[in-house]
């Protein structure tokens, strides 16, 4: 590997769907209230999309917002990650479609499905396919159409989640280096808390799955929450003793956005200012692969940092997995 190639971060861009789910709304869909979601959870409203809406829509419109800001020609784009749960379709990938969409004939196509942390397992996947020599400019999106596949009778999954997508541009420089660190977990031994059972090999379609809401998300949500406080405490430090920094060099904390409760644990741990920290789940829920872009792409807009400053992102999802980056934002 030619370790003197760097990875420079052209753009940011992100796109959430115009219709907004209050959890008064909910209300009327659960037993359920207002004052239940936002005192566990933090949350106040999600976005979902529109009928005839899919995941790779929602994967183009940040996309392209991301390729306009980047002030670059689609056709330069050499590689196109998808991180998402909820594709279009099982297959092909929704990257593939994304492809289509965006008629960047030139890239090759592919999704990751590593949950909520699937942003993150992108980045690190661009960094090795950059820094290899192998390709040059890379679209990464992270992008879920979550609304589409929970149980919305099932009051302790359908009030965290929501849709949305970001995307990030990279490509190959030989002076800047924007991703200076990158650490990734997983256990594959904790797959049974936090699944969709059924629609694949394993337990392929029914009518006895659908009539038992098998293809929707499951959680085991007090165990998940547990494990997400521990991985993801061990991510920040990790990631920044890899590369020998310290909290005194890192600018903003943007952690994944499932629970504010969980936010609120691991900055604690940590002994992060809440100024730090930032957080959106109070209007979107947890958007899984879309969250950390999303909010990334938000803060930037809202000035939280400026050029040059050091930004770390944490995530924490199904499989179980984790990982944290810390990007330079230098555009
Ligand atoms: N409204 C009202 N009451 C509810 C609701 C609701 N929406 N949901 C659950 N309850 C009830 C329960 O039935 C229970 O009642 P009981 O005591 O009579 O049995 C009570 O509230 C407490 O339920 P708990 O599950 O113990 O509530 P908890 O405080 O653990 O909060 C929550 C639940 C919000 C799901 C929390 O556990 C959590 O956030 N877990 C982590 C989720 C997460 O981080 N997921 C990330 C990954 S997602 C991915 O990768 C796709």
């Amino acid at each position: 590997m030619d370790n003197k190639v760097g990875v420079k971060i052209l753009s940011t861009g992100s796109f959430v769907p115009r219709k907004v789910l209050t959890n008064f709304d909910l209300e009327k869909i659960v037993e359920t209230s207002d004052e239940w979601i936002s005192t566990r959870t933090g949350i106040k409203e999600r976005r979902v999309l529109d009928k005839g809406q899919t995941t790779s829509d929602l994967a183009y419109n940040a996309a392209m917002n991301a390729i306009e800001k980047a002030k670059i020609a689609v056709e330069s784009i050499d590689m196109i990650i998808v991180a998402t749960i909820s594709p279009d379709v099982p297959m092909p990938s929704t990257a593939c479609y994304l492809q289509k969409k965006l008629k960047a004939y030139g890239a090759v196509a592919f999704d990751i499905s590593a949950a909520c942390s699937g942003f993150l397992y992108g980045v690190a996947t661009a960094k090795a396919f950059i820094k290899s020599g192998m390709y040059k400019r890379i679209l990464l999106v992270g992008v879920e159409a979550l609304s589409r596949i929970i149980d919305w009778t099932d009051r302790n999954t359908c009030i965290l989640f929501g849709d949305g997508a970001g995307a990030m541009i990279f490509e190959a420089s030989d002076t800047e280096n924007d991703i200076v660190s990158t650490y990734l977990g997983a256990s594959g031994e904790h797959t049974d808390i936090l699944n969709i059972p059924a629609g694949g090999a394993s337990v392929p379609a029914s009518e006895e799955t659908i009539k038992k809401k098998l293809h929707c998300i499951k959680m085991v949500g007090k165990e998940v929450f547990k494990i997400a406080v521990l991985k993801m405490s061990l991510s920040l430090n990790k990631v920044q003793e890899l590369v020998g920094l310290t909290d005194r060099d890192i600018s903003l904390y943007i952690p994944h956005q499932a629970n504010l409760r969980i936010i609120e644990a691991v900055a604690k741990k940590a002994g992060i200012t809440k100024e730090k920290v930032y957080v959106n789940v109070h209007k979107y829920g947890n958007m899984s692969a879309a969250t950390t872009i999303v909010a990334l792409d938000e803060a930037y807009q809202e000035g939280r940092f400026k050029k040059g400053d050091l930004v770390e992102l944490i995530a924490f999802g199904a499989g179980l997995t984790w990982g944290a980056c810390i990007l330079r934002i230098n555009f």
